[in-house]
């Protein structure tokens, strides 16, 4: 009989153990999970670099690592959206989960709806690093980044593979962009709402981003063309069960009074009609930030700096259109307090995203638990009670002119 080396043995004996420990660590992790999860992924979340963290925010999602949150939306956030019954007003904005891994995940957290993208129709990749930037000190984020998506067709079929899970129910929303590259941007929305239209519960169509019009004041036409063109692709459907998919218009925070007025009144043309407006992106001007690098980095800032700009434009364009189509208000929003805000100056829906990357999953409770108090004790019932009931005190102070 072959004798084993006394080192040998030696050497099983540690991989053994280290085996054995390990086994320990993991099963108690996986029975622990929710307490691992804290003390680990969310103080990281909170701690890394901006990029980093969001990115590893998207990987707990997608694998469903952070525990699904226990807490009850009170009746007083319940609304509806597009005809959907939503426990809370509160969603994901887009740029997140940019190519639709982390639905599932997300709708653990607690949010009341989810929107995906943008994405492109062909594949792009990112921009080169360093593109995303955190200003800890303002509660901020600069991003460069261009968009980097899977294309339409790795999108398209992840999300039928969402909707075909058992007891799937999540709001789900697809941002379109159109590729950089792209010498027919407006064919590349019409392919994404073909594309998107029978899967998603709203599309967006990102003209805040949209190439040269960002700051463009000669828009108005091409803003009718893009929304003939897209009205047009979203006719040639048939409806899915909740009816004909609502098409969004997200704006940027830089556009002048006139700018938003052009937007007014294109929408209301019958043949350029859109079901809401998102208010609004990042924006290039980089004001109310501390320090003096940031003023002379280029890319889109968001998050607190951008609050108040966005709240005053959420105003703006809730008394230029009448309160005619909903508003989803979007940018800086930390707390319920800022929520709240955003609501009473006409948004009927509030986004997050900055304020996520900083704080982590536990945001989402917070932000609808301070919400749920403030409608309370403001004496509204419901937050339906409450869009636009104080949009006046948000308009922004003009001197004279339009700008
Ligand atoms: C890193 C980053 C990437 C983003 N990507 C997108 C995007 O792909 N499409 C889009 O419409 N908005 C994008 N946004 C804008 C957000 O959706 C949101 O409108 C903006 O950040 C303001 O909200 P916040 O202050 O809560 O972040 C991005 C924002 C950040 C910070």
């Amino acid at each position: 009989m072959a004798q084993s080396h006394p080192r040998g043995r030696f050497r099983f004996l540690r991989v053994a153990t280290a085996g054995i420990i390990s086994l320990y660590i993991g099963l108690t992790a996986y029975e622990h999970q929710e307490s691992l999860i804290r003390a680990l992924i969310s103080p990281a979340v909170r701690l890394l670099p901006a990029k980093t963290s969001s990115n590893l925010a998207l990987l707990a999602c997608k694998y469903r690592l952070f525990p699904a949150s226990k807490y009850k939306d009170n009746v007083n956030l319940n609304s509806s959206f597009f005809g959907r019954h939503i426990s809370n007003p509160i969603g994901l904005a887009a740029g997140f989960d940019r190519n639709g891994e982390a639905v599932h995940g997300l709708k653990d957290l607690g949010f009341g709806f989810i929107e995906i993208g943008s994405v492109t129709p062909l594949a792009q990749k990112a921009s080169p690093r360093p593109r995303v930037f955190r200003l800890s000190d303002d509660r901020a984020i600069i991003n460069r980044n261009s968009i980097d998506s899977d294309g339409h067709q790795a999108v398209v079929q992840r999300l039928r593979r969402l909707r075909e899970t058992d007891g799937f129910d999540a709001v789900v929303g697809v941002n379109l962009e159109h590729n950089l590259s792209s010498r027919t941007p407006i064919s590349d929305y019409m392919s994404g709402v073909k594309t998107f239209g029978p899967v998603a519960d709203y599309l967006v169509v990102n003209y805040s981003n949209a190439k040269g019009k960002r700051h463009s004041t000669s828009s108005k036409k091409q803003l009718i063309e893009l929304l003939e063109a897209v009205n047009t692709a979203r006719s040639q459907l048939r409806p899915n069960r909740y009816g004909k998919v609502p098409i969004l218009l997200k704006l940027s925070p830089d556009m002048t009074l006139d700018e938003m007025k052009d937007v007014a009144s294109v929408i209301s043309m019958s043949t350029c009609q859109v079901d809401g407006l998102i208010v609004a992106n990042a924006t290039m001007v980089h004001k109310n930030v501390s320090g003096s690098r940031w003023l002379r980095e280029k890319g889109a800032l968001s998050g607190e700096p951008l609050r108040q700009r966005s709240t005053a434009m959420i105003a703006q364009m809730y008394q230029l259109i009448n309160n005619s189509v909903p508003i989803i208000g979007v940018g800086g929003v930390s707390s319920g307090h800022d929520a709240f805000e955003k609501i009473e100056a006409g948004a009927s829906y509030v986004q997050i995203y900055t304020a996520f990357v900083y704080e982590g999953p536990e945001l989402v409770e917070r932000i609808k638990s301070e919400l749920s108090m403030c409608i309370a004790e403001m004496g509204y019932e419901n937050i339906r009670e409450v869009v636009g009931s104080n949009y006046q005190q948000y308009l922004p102070v003009r001197a004279t002119g339009s700008k």
